[in-house]
């Protein structure tokens, strides 16, 4: 199989560490870094929360599938992805036919541990959960996402520094001849 390394999709569940782990991997391999919620933000002049509350999530899933497409056109590009996006439509059909797809695996406890400790209204799904409650949501959420995430391209587990060697290793060892 000819995988399209020049666009790279990282995927996980909120927290994972999408983000952190794309502008320093766009950094070392000279690549641009998108992250669809900033993208999808900065285009409906509006925060995901805000468009949660007041399109719905319905409409906030429509807008992300169009942003995916629109993003899947850039070339050398690390695209941080919302949690959600590979589990609605065919999105994650999509990412693997128009670039390489890693997931940022992460256990429920790990997971539950770093929103507990950044979380702010900020991630709407998440709402004002703590504790026991939060770390129950998680577990049940990513229960139903793993089917989508599994079907990733390559999967990485580890803090941000292994999985930035893990990635690169992938990618050089797996790079078609130019
Ligand atoms: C969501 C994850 C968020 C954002 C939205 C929904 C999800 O992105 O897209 O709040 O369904 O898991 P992050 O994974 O970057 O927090």
């Amino acid at each position: 199989m000819l995988l399209t390394m020049n666009r790279i999709f990282l995927i996980g569940y909120m927290g994972s560490g999408k983000t952190t782990v794309g502008q320093l991997l766009a950094t070392r391999l000279g690549y641009n870094f998108i992250d669809m919620d900033t993208y999808i933000e900065e285009k409906q002049f509006k925060s995901v929360h805000q468009i949660f509350v007041e399109l719905g999530e319905t409409k906030f899933r429509l807008l992300e599938q169009h942003c995916l497409h629109e993003i899947a056109d850039f070339d050398h590009v690390i695209i941080s992805t919302g949690g959600g996006a590979p589990c609605f439509f065919d999105n994650m059909n999509y990412m693997n036919e128009h670039g390489i797809s890693i997931y940022l695996k992460l256990s429920p406890e790990q997971l539950a541990v770093r929103l507990g400790d950044s979380h702010t209204n900020k991630r709407p799904l998440l709402a004002e959960r703590k504790g026991e409650e939060l770390l129950r949501f998680i577990r049940e959420g990513l229960e139903l996402r793993e089917p989508y995430y599994s079907q990733a391209s390559f999967c990485v587990t580890g803090d941000v520094e292994s999985s930035i060697a893990q990635i690169c290793n992938f990618v050089e060892t797996n790079k078609p001849v130019e």
